[in-house]
């Protein structure tokens, strides 16, 4: 636990004078709620936030969130020039870190980018199960049985996939809105189980990967990760949270 005003001077709100009077003027939230008395303590993880805005203090790694547009592909770089995710990304940050994982390029939706080499290493590994949500619009309207192979693991090329959630959240004019919930990443897996049971994809979006949600990030846009995004992410993975808590 530290001094509230430190913990915002870190983040670079303002000089510790200038956070403690912000707290002062009740401008400050530390888990929603509003604290004004000086001698508060926060932890870093704790949301904390200056007018309704997260504060966010530095780390050693760098971890980005993409909403991720159709149309990119996953890879540092593309032998036939076509666009990359790197590009979407701020320049200064983009010879530091890659993407965890692959979305195929006409997916869009939720893509960590990080130089955690131990935490990219754990999610994407198989043994550690970190579920990748989808929402999957498919041709036609599943019915409760083609949902059940999904569930107990449809027959594809290389192997049976794993028993995956299956919902149907949705029905329209000729398609319907899947939520699909896999704890394994094989190559176009979603697109491969939904073409397996009859009903191809027409769009797919990853909406969250583990403890991490994309939220409200519109197409293209890239946010940094919150502290306790990050800490859930490597409490996912039996990782401990970065410390950065210096004394006092
Ligand atoms: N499954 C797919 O089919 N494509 C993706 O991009 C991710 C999961």
């Amino acid at each position: 636990m530290q001094r509230l005003q430190k913990l915002m001077a870190r983040a670079g709100v303002g000089s510790r004078r200038k956070c403690e009077q912000f707290i002062r003027e009740g401008r400050v939230s530390v888990n929603g709620e509003v604290v004004t008395k000086l001698g508060a303590r926060a932890k870093p993880d704790d949301d904390i936030r200056v007018d309704g805005r997260p504060i966010s203090l530095p780390t050693d790694h760098v971890y980005l969130l993409l909403n991720k547009p159709p149309g990119y592909v996953t890879t540092r770089s593309d032998p036939h020039g076509r666009p990359t995710v790197m590009e979407l990304l701020p320049a200064k940050l983009r010879r530091r870190v890659y993407p965890v994982g692959r979305l195929d390029e006409d997916t869009s939706g939720l893509l960590l980018f990080t130089d955690d080499g131990e935490l990219t290493q754990r999610l994407t590994h198989p043994s550690y199960h970190v579920p990748r949500e989808y929402v999957a619009d498919v041709e036609g309207t599943p019915s409760e049985s083609a949902l059940r192979k999904l569930r107990s693991g449809v027959r594809l090329e290389g192997g049976r996939a794993q028993p995956a959630e299956a919902q149907l959240l949705h029905t329209g004019e000729g398609e319907s809105r899947l939520r699909i919930v896999l704890h394994e990443g094989r190559n176009r897996q979603v697109r491969r189980m939904c073409a397996a049971i009859g009903y191809p994809v027409r769009r797919l979006r990853r909406v969250a990967m583990g403890p991490l949600r994309l939220g409200e990030l519109s197409l293209g846009e890239v946010v940094p990760l919150r502290r306790a995004q990050i800490a859930a992410l490597r409490q996912a993975v039996m990782l401990p949270p970065e410390d950065h808590d210096q004394p006092g």
